[in-house]
């Protein structure tokens, strides 16, 4: 009777649980306090007959050992676990969000399109692989013109009797100008942002890709003079009102004639200093009258409709704007660089 005792005893205690000090005192007592399970057995102990007092004996002490470790243990237990609770603070305001900053590329992109669309341009938007037809044929590029050739412009194919060939990473985002002109009819006036690629070796100064927005703007009697206002409230919005601007007489197929715009420079103002190379001006973008074999060769009639456009690039206006000595920054992500555009917005 009394070994069954003690047998159920130790199954109860092995399996024992606690997860507080109140609950832990609780089977403290009730097993080995004064009045406890475990010392009503040994109170019992002087009852069993003297030849098994010994085996009763190493059994009952068999039982408390069992129940003080047991109670030894969840105390433990008990105590790591509070120790746990403790350690949270629950006062403790949460880690900050890490929030991003825009890249300057993209602030500076959305400051030209934001100029542009006060003056009535609309966005457009085409393929970053396109046709030659779009990059260069319909924008009056002779054949031969070393625009085409491998060294500037990265072509799908390599094997010039592919017929994929034709197909390449965009050069310039002329190539919307002409998706637009091939597909609706003046007036046309768009601004066209994006990525264009060169085969150019990456250094400071050079990348094989970069960004640029295309403006075009095509009605009747579009003049020269309005190209030249339109780029001197460019000029003086973007760089502030005392920028001056500069036209120099320069070549692109698909303009005629075509120019080359230089701003005064924004750290001398025009001065000279070492930034401008002493002659006071910057140089920002290309621009001209839209050649009319171009107007022709994507069904608008050169005789009714004049236009210009223009061609910047973001990078470029960036370099100027935070004075970004290398290009490669632009597309390193080094967050260092990127969080230095924090208060830009
Ligand atoms: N597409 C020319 C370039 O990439 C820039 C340009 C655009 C020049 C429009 C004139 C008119 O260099």
């Amino acid at each position: 009777m009394l070994l069954e005792r003690i047998e159920a005893l130790k199954a109860q205690i092995a399996e024992l649980q606690a997860n507080n000090e109140e609950a832990l005192e609780a089977l403290r007592i009730k097993y080995l306090s004064k009045k406890g399970e475990v010392t009503a057995l040994f109170n019992e102990f002087r009852n069993v007959p003297a030849e098994q007092k010994r085996e009763f004996g190493q059994r009952l002490n068999e039982l408390k050992t069992l129940a003080t470790e047991k109670i030894n243990a969840l105390r433990d237990s008990c105590k790591a676990g509070e120790s746990k609770a403790a350690k949270i603070d629950i006062t403790r305001p949460a880690a900050a969000e890490e929030i991003g900053t825009r890249h300057p590329l993209t602030l500076v992109r959305k400051e030209i399109i934001r100029i542009f669309e006060r003056l009535g341009f609309t966005l457009a938007d085409g393929p970053e692989v396109e046709d030659d037809l779009h990059v260069f044929t319909s924008l009056n590029f002779a054949a031969d013109h070393p625009a085409r050739d491998m060294q500037d412009t990265f072509f799908i194919a390599s094997d010039e009797n592919d017929v994929t060939r034709n197909i390449v990473l965009r050069s310039h985002t002329s190539s919307v100008q002409s998706r637009v002109m091939l597909s609706s009819q003046p007036p046309i006036r768009i601004i066209c942002p994006g990525r264009v690629y060169r085969n150019e070796a990456i250094t400071a100064r050079a990348h094989c890709f970069f960004h640029q927005i295309e403006g075009l703007y095509i009605d009747k009697n579009v003049s020269f003079a309005d190209l030249k206002q339109v780029l001197l409230y460019f000029a003086k919005e973007l760089f502030g009102p005392e920028t001056k601007i500069r036209l120099r007489p320069s070549y692109f197929p698909f303009t005629e004639p075509s120019a080359e715009m230089d701003v005064s420079c924004m750290l001398c103002g025009g001065k000279g200093c070492s930034f401008c190379k002493n002659t006071g001006w910057v140089e920002i973008l290309g621009c001209g009258m839209v050649d009319p074999n171009v107007l022709d060769a994507c069904g608008i009639d050169s005789k009714e409709y004049t236009g210009y456009a223009f061609g910047v690039g973001v990078e470029r206006i960036t370099n100027l704007k935070y004075m970004v000595k290398d290009l490669r920054m632009f597309s390193e992500n080094d967050v260092r660089f990127l969080r230095e555009f924090e208060t830009a917005h």
